[in-house]
């Protein structure tokens, strides 16, 4: 029997990191034959995050520009997909999140009258504006959709109380752990890397000798990107950032610095000359998860650090107002403290000079899976395509 081919589409480094475990699943199916397809959202950092998992995509789109704005993107995605999916009639599409690219590929496949599965589905903070453009797209992707993969019960009853039919829901747990689990198992968290990672990202030798090379020194990984937090929520972090490393001095603070522009030129222009702040260039996953393993704690805005840190150990504060996944935050893993400097000062000193609590907090569950969400979608799919 001819296998069913099963479109997985990832844009942007996220959907990446989370659809590889996914896709390298599918591949070892007997009825599933997976196609990687690539919008081209993000550019360098995409190519990272493939390389990451000796993967490249069968087919890329290419759509980048610089300083994308999000109607031309929706716009270009939308086509662009849709004649993909003309031209290669799938029996079947994937997306995977929140981006633009997830909602313009899930609308170019319902056009085609092609069935879309919604990995990690059914996230939501029921604020449009935070995370935006995001939550949107994700309350717009559901009802395109045949399939959700939801990662907790709090996902799945956020669907059923959008009258989705929980025929088509499916808890899977989040496909970012199996991905996190893939390559911890080839990072090994004792293994000294810091020469290799701080030639590779570019950490000032200051950094290396004084907070890598020590592991008795601690040190903050810090990532921020979102699109809400442009201009005054980007000021007030690097004024955070800035006042903390002065607070504390015997700490550090390595930002690996997102490639949009509307991030890099205010976090450049106002934390560029601070010899124990060392911004430095997006990471490829597998060094991340190393700087993970290292970092005394996260300050981030991601989505995919506050799942994956608590199960590296490591505490998240949230540089958010908002956040679609209350479980870290109920489990105590993730603190959301917004983007306000004296709220993130505070909340880290009590992570830096509470060191009871600190354990407490790095020893607390990770809610979001088990390693096995692909597992649980391949035979979903194997069962209905
Ligand atoms: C996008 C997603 C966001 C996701 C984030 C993950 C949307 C609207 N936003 O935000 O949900 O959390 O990715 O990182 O879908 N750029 C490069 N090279 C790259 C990547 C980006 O130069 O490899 C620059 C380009 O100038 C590009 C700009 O960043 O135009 C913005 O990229 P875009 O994907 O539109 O937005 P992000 O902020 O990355
Ligand atoms: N990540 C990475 N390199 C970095 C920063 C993050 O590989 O320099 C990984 C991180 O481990 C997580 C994902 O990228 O899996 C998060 O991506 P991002 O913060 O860009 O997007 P979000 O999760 O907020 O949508």
């Amino acid at each position: 029997m001819e296998k069913k081919k099963v479109v997985v589409v990832a844009g942007t480094r996220p959907e990446v990191i989370k659809m590889s475990s996914v896709y390298m699943e599918l591949q070892r199916s007997d009825l599933l034959e997976p196609v990687f397809l690539s919008t081209g959202q993000h550019r360098e950092m995409l190519a990272q995050a493939f390389g990451a998992f000796n993967l490249v995509p069968d087919h890329d789109l290419e759509l980048m520009k610089p300083g994308q704005d999000l109607t031309g993107l929706t716009a270009r995605v939308l086509q662009a997909v849709g004649a993909y999916l003309e031209e290669t009639r799938p029996d079947a599409v994937l997306v995977q999140g929140d981006t633009t690219s997830v909602l313009a590929s899930a609308m170019a496949a319902f056009y085609q009258n092609i069935p879309v599965g919604h990995v990690e589905a059914g996230l939501r903070t029921y604020d449009m504006q935070s995370p935006w453009p995001e939550e949107m797209n994700r309350r717009l992707v559901s009802p395109l959709c045949r399939w959700h993969f939801l990662p907790t019960e709090v996902s799945k009853a956020n669907l059923l109380n959008e009258k989705i039919c929980e025929a088509s829901c499916h808890v899977t747990g989040n496909t970012v752990i199996d991905s996190l689990l893939w390559m911890s198992n080839k990072v090994n968290a004792e293994e000294d890397r810091s020469v290799a990672v701080a030639e590779r990202l570019n950490i000032p030798v200051f950094f290396r000798e004084n907070f890598l090379e020590q592991k008795d020194k601690r040190w903050i990984l810090v990532t921020a990107h979102r699109r809400e937090s442009h201009g005054g929520g980007f000021d007030d972090i690097c004024k955070a950032l800035r006042q903390l490393a002065e607070d504390h001095p015997g700490v550090g603070i390595l930002y690996p610095v997102h490639l949009n522009p509307a991030v890099r030129e205010p976090v450049m222009e106002q934390l560029g000359n601070h010899e124990r702040i060392a911004l430095v260039e997006p990471a490829g996953y597998e060094d991340f998860v190393w700087l993970m393993n290292r970092c005394y704690f996260a300050l981030s805005d991601s989505g995919g650090v506050q799942e994956e840190a608590p199960s590296l150990g490591k505490p998240v504060l949230v540089m958010r107002d908002t956040t679609e996944r209350p479980e870290g935050v109920e489990a105590g893993t993730c603190e959301l403290i917004g983007t306000d400097p004296k709220k993130i000062c505070t909340a880290a000193r009590v992570l830096l000079e509470e060191g009871a609590e600190y354990e407490r907090r790095s020893q607390l569950k990770n809610p979001y899976g088990d390693g096995k969400a692909a597992k649980r979608i391949r035979t979903i799919l194997e069962a209905s395509l």
